[in-house]
């Protein structure tokens, strides 16, 4: 039996919520994978096998889905640490660094996230690169709307090295995309590796005007990979 790409994003949400517990404080993802994983949160919660669970929701969309499954919800100002998140990502390289954000929500994603004492992340083995940008697809960063042919002028500028090319994300009508915290999104198209992505990721948040970007560097403590031929559980 071949398995369809949203089956393994399926089997790869359900084995991570096998690390929730009743009483924990849990970051909920956003985009098609995690939507399996709040899905079967919720589930888990109707049939009363998990007690007590607080959700903070890494986007709009999840929050609506959430509330629609009854998971009580709170926010990092009243819990600033999170026990354990759950999330997809666009890319994950050999160390467990990612990129997110082609769903629009790497900034909440980024805060959540990087309260958590664990952050699962959640794939099917097509999400597997040798190095970040290597897929070919983009990489997001999040920017404010004043000037943003000048911050996406300086971003292109900026990884020029990896002969990268700034695109403004756009909307269903043509309009720029705009998240839910009233930013725009460049993509960032890159011909070759970033090489040192610290350096990277510190030269592209100098830029005034950038508010977040979309590698996850050393965030992930377990990346969950369903394929063809099982499940891999790769630890930090
Ligand atoms: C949302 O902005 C993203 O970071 C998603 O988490 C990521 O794009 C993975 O999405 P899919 O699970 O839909 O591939």
């Amino acid at each position: 039996v071949v398995l369809t790409q949203d089956e393994l994003k399926k089997i790869a949400a359900y084995k991570a919520v096998e690390f929730v517990e009743s009483g924990m404080v849990l970051g909920l993802g956003t985009g098609s994978t995690a939507k399996h994983a709040v899905d079967r949160i919720g589930e888990l919660l109707r049939l009363g096998k998990l007690k007590n669970i607080v959700g903070i929701p890494t986007s709009k969309k999840t929050q609506e889905q959430a509330l629609s499954l009854g998971i009580p919800l709170s926010d990092l100002n009243s819990h600033p640490t999170v026990d354990l998140a759950i999330d997809g990502a666009d890319e994950v390289d050999p160390h467990l660094n990612l990129v997110k954000g082609r769903g629009g929500s790497l900034l909440r994603e980024k805060m959540v996230e990087g309260a958590c004492k664990k952050f699962v992340c959640i794939v099917d083995e097509s999400k597997l690169v040798n190095h970040l940008g290597g897929s070919g697809l983009a990489m997001p960063v999040e920017i404010v709307p004043f000037c943003w042919e000048f911050t996406a002028r300086k971003l292109q500028n900026t990884l020029e090295d990896s002969g990268c090319v700034a695109k403004l994300r756009n909307g269903a009508k043509g309009e720029p995309f705009v998240t839910d915290n009233g930013n725009y999104i460049v993509d960032l198209y890159l011909q070759k590796s970033m090489g040192d992505l610290r350096a990277a990721s510190d030269a592209i948040l100098r830029i005034a005007g950038v508010v977040e970007h979309g590698m996850f560097l050393d965030m992930a403590t377990t990346v969950i990979v369903a394929g063809e031929l099982g499940i891999t559980i790769k630890n930090k």
